[in-house]
């Protein structure tokens, strides 16, 4: 996809006017942005979700039974769902694009983004006026109506320490006033892209409203440096340490001196300034699997020529639909990151894998040397890649 293509999801702007103008500074209201959606997930089909073990699901209620704006925590079951007031409560399901494919499916719409900044598609079921207060998130989001009606309001950009209301479980603003002109209703098909810490407060006006966060993410700064510095702390030697040969005569044994520092930052940062290791720390680190128990790795593990014997018979390879994969390239060579590590791979088969698009005998065709088909398998085994008979819908238009 080229940079100057008008974007519909993004109303016609193209990638590079929206991310000069809106990314990361300012909110985004795209009326009918997929004007063609029918919510990939009925009600009952999140609360479903939500009932399961191991899947990540919260219900907010205004009117609590033991306090106001009370959240629990899933898995739920029927009981819950049945004691439920008709209006003022939300249902809200994470990484619903790891269990249903129409739902991922959405993401393709976004790949004017970076994959890896992507954080997950929660979504939201609430009957009328169901809400989770208004709030500020530090990630940005795009929330896409699903089905019904919802409205939202914003507040403009809030500090870090704007007041939150105490004594309630969820972080509610203290004072949230609307921004003139910044209060609509979504239709099923409109977005609305969010910056972090925009102050907005979404109220559901149906009772079918649905809707779909696609929430991306940044590492913290404090995330950063710890998980970069136990990476490189892992490769160092254990006999590699501080010297000071140059060390010359002291005037106070107890003083630590500018000469200790400036050996100890050159130290640092001869370690520290290594973009290669930058990139096989921050490839692992950003393909991580969101869940890492939801990566099944195969009981039996299969073998290069069940690679070839499948590709032969017709069958596709996808990724798992947790799987996070992404590449970087560089001198002819590439490194395919998935689900946390790092492969040494041809760069044509690293972009290819690390697409979402599933793969068969013919777009392999080029690329399937016994180094490629070793990896395949590795994929496999590991449940990064799963094998799928059926022709994917992507190949049907
Ligand atoms: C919701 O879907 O109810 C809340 C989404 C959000 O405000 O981030
Ligand atoms: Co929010």
């Amino acid at each position: 996809m080229s940079s100057d293509t008008p974007l519909s999801i993004l109303g016609g702007l193209t990638a590079e006017t929206f991310l000069r103008d809106y990314w990361q500074k300012k909110p985004l209201l795209v009326r009918g942005a997929f004007p063609d959606i029918a919510s990939p997930l009925a009600p009952e089909e999140l609360a479903g979700l939500a009932c399961e073990d191991g899947i990540e699901a919260r219900l907010v209620e205004a009117q609590g039974p033991d306090k106001p704006w009370q959240v629990s925590h899933g898995p739920f079951d029927d009981a819950t769902f049945a004691r439920l007031p008709d209006r003022e409560w939300t249902l809200l399901v994470q990484a619903v694009d790891h269990y249903v494919p129409e739902v991922a499916a959405l993401l393709d719409a976004f790949d004017f983004l970076p994959r890896w900044r992507l954080d997950d598609v929660m979504v939201s079921y609430a009957p009328p006026e169901g809400s989770v207060g208004p709030h500020v998130d530090s990630y940005d989001v795009f929330l896409l109506q699903g089905s019904g009606q919802r409205r939202w309001q914003l507040g403009g950009e809030q500090p870090d320490d704007a007041p939150i209301v105490s004594g309630v479980d969820l972080r509610m603003l203290e004072r949230f006033e609307v921004t003139p002109g910044e209060d609509w209703v979504l239709e099923p098909g409109d977005m609305l892209y969010l910056p972090p810490r925009i102050a907005h407060h979404g109220i559901s006006q149906s009772a079918d409203c649905m809707t779909y966060s696609i929430g991306f993410r940044a590492p913290s700064t404090d995330e950063i440096i710890t998980s970069f510095a136990d990476y490189l702390g892992e490769m160092q030697s254990e006999t590699a340490r501080y010297t000071d040969p140059d060390l010359r005569p002291i005037e106070h044994a107890g003083r630590v001196d500018d000469d200790a520092i400036a050996r100890l930052r050159t130290l640092v940062l001869s370690v520290i300034d290594d973009p290669a290791q930058m990139t096989q720390w921050f490839g692992r680190v950003m393909t991580q699997p969101k869940y890492a128990d939801q990566l099944a790795p195969l009981e039996t593990p299969t073998g290069s020529d069940a690679i070839t014997e499948g590709l032969a018979q017709g069958d596709y390879l996808a990724r798992a639909l947790g799987s996070r994969f992404a590449f970087h390239e560089e001198n002819g060579r590439a490194t395919l990151f998935t689900d946390g590590d790092g492969h040494d791979c041809p760069p044509g088969l690293a972009r290819l894998l690390a697409d979402t698009t599933p793969l068969h005998a013919t777009t392999l065709a080029s690329h399937l040397d016994d180094q490629a088909l070793t990896l395949l398998a590795e994929l496999v085994n590991r449940g990064s890649l799963h094998w799928q008979d059926e022709t994917p819908q992507d190949d049907d238009a």
